[in-house]
C-alpha cells in the first residue's frame, strides 16, 4: 500500500475567541478529531479515498459545531437549503445536491448521484426525493435547526437592518465542512457539505455543489475542498484553478493553493480557506482569515487539529 493522507476543514473566518465558549471550541476540536478518525480508519484499512472523505464529512454533518447537516445555517426565510458534493479523482466522476432540506446527510446523496451516473447535480425537492428512493435517512427540515443558528439568523438580520452585515462575526455568518484524501492505491477524492451562509437569499446556491469550484479531485494533481464566500470560489473556479496551476505550471500544492487563497481571493477582502492533498501525499490548509477549523493526519498516523494559530496533537 502506498502513502495515505487525509485533511479536513470545518469552515474558516474571523472566529473571534469570544464567539464561542472555551467548552464549545474544545468540543469542536473533539468533533474534528472524530471526523479524522472516521476517514483515517477507512484509509488505513486499505479503503478508498472516496469512502474516507465521505466518512469524515458525515461526522461533521452530524455535529452541531459546523455549518453542514445538523446545525446548518438558515436562509433569509428561516429555511435550510443544503448543498454538498463529492468527486472521485480516479475517474473524474462526481455527484452533488443543492437546495435540499430533508436528507440527513447530504454528502451521502451526492455519492448516490455520482454512482447512478445520469446526472452530476440534482436540486431541491427532486434531489430530496432521489435520496428517499435511494434509501437514505430522511428527516424533517427542522432537524437541522439548532438554537445557535436561530440566534445567528436574528443577529444577521439585525446587522442587515443596521447596514453592518460585513462586521458580523463569523459564527453569525457562514462555515462549510470538507475532506480530501489520498488512498493507498494512489487515488484522490474530495467532499464538501454546507448550509451556505446565515440569512442567504432564498434559492441561493454556493460553490459547494459546483464541481471545480468548492470541490475538485484529479489523480496526479490534487484534491481540494474550499470554505468561504462561495460566489468568489465560483468566479475563480478555485478547486480546478489549484489543480491547473499544479498540472500546467508545475507548482507545488502549497504554492498553488496559497496563490489562490492569499492573492486571488484575498484581494476581494473575503474570508477564504481550503484543504488540499497532493498526489504525493502532501497536505496544505491555507486560510486568509483569523482561523479555520481544520485537521490532518500525517503518514505516520499522528492526528492534529486546530482552529486558530495553535495546533493540537490529539490521540485518535
Ligand atoms: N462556501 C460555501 C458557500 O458559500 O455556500
Amino acid at each position: 500500500m502506498g502513502k495515505i493522507a487525509l485533511a479536513i476543514h470545518g469552515g474558516c473566518g474571523v472566529m473571534a475567541k469570544l464567539d464561542l465558549t472555551e467548552e464549545e471550541w474544545a468540543a469542536s476540536r473533539v468533533d474534528l478529531g472524530r471526523a479524522l478518525k472516521a476517514g483515517w480508519e477507512v484509509l488505513s484499512k486499505g479503503g478508498s479515498a472516496l469512502d474516507a472523505v465521505q466518512a469524515a464529512v458525515v461526522v461533521m454533518e452530524d455535529s452541531p459545531h459546523f455549518n453542514a447537516g445538523y446545525g446548518a445555517a438558515l436562509n433569509t426565510d428561516g429555511k435550510h437549503e443544503l448543498d454538498a458534493s463529492i468527486m472521485d479523482g480516479r475517474t473524474l466522476e462526481a455527484g452533488a445536491v443543492t437546495l435540499v432540506s430533508r436528507i440527513r446527510n447530504p454528502i451521502k446523496a451526492a455519492r448516490k448521484i455520482m454512482e447512478k451516473g445520469d446526472a452530476i447535480l440534482l436540486g431541491g425537492p427532486a434531489a430530496d426525493e432521489f435520496a428517499r428512493k435511494a434509501g437514505l435517512d430522511m428527516v424533517e427540515p427542522d432537524y437541522f435547526t439548532t438554537p445557535r443558528r436561530i440566534k445567528a439568523l436574528a443577529a444577521m438580520k439585525a446587522h442587515a437592518a443596521a447596514g453592518t452585515a460585513a462586521k458580523a462575526s463569523e459564527s453569525e455568518k457562514h462555515g462549510t465542512v470538507g475532506a480530501v484524501a489520498l488512498d493507498g492505491e494512489g487515488h484522490l477524492a474530495a467532499a464538501t457539505s454546507t448550509g451556505g451562509y446565515n440569512n442567504k437569499p432564498d434559492g441561493r446556491i454556493g460553490d459547494t455543489p459546483i464541481i471545480g469550484a468548492g470541490t475538485y479531485a484529479r489523480d496526479g494533481a490534487c484534491a481540494v475542498s474550499g470554505t468561504g464566500k462561495g460566489e468568489y470560489f465560483m468566479r475563480y473556479a478555485v478547486g480546478h484553478e489549484v489543480g491547473a496551476r499544479i498540472s500546467y505550471l508545475g507548482e507545488s500544492l502549497e504554492k498553488a493553493a496559497a496563490k489562490v487563497i492569499q492573492e486571488d481571493l484575498k484581494k476581494h477582502n473575503i474570508g477564504a480557506g481550503l484543504v488540499a492533498v497532493g498526489a504525493d501525499g502532501s497536505i496544505t490548509a491555507p486560510y486568509n482569515t483569523d482561523g479555520m477549523f481544520r485537521g490532518w493526519v500525517t503518514p505516520e498516523g499522528e492526528f492534529f487539529v486546530g482552529t486558530h494559530g495553535e495546533i493540537f496533537q490529539i490521540q485518535p
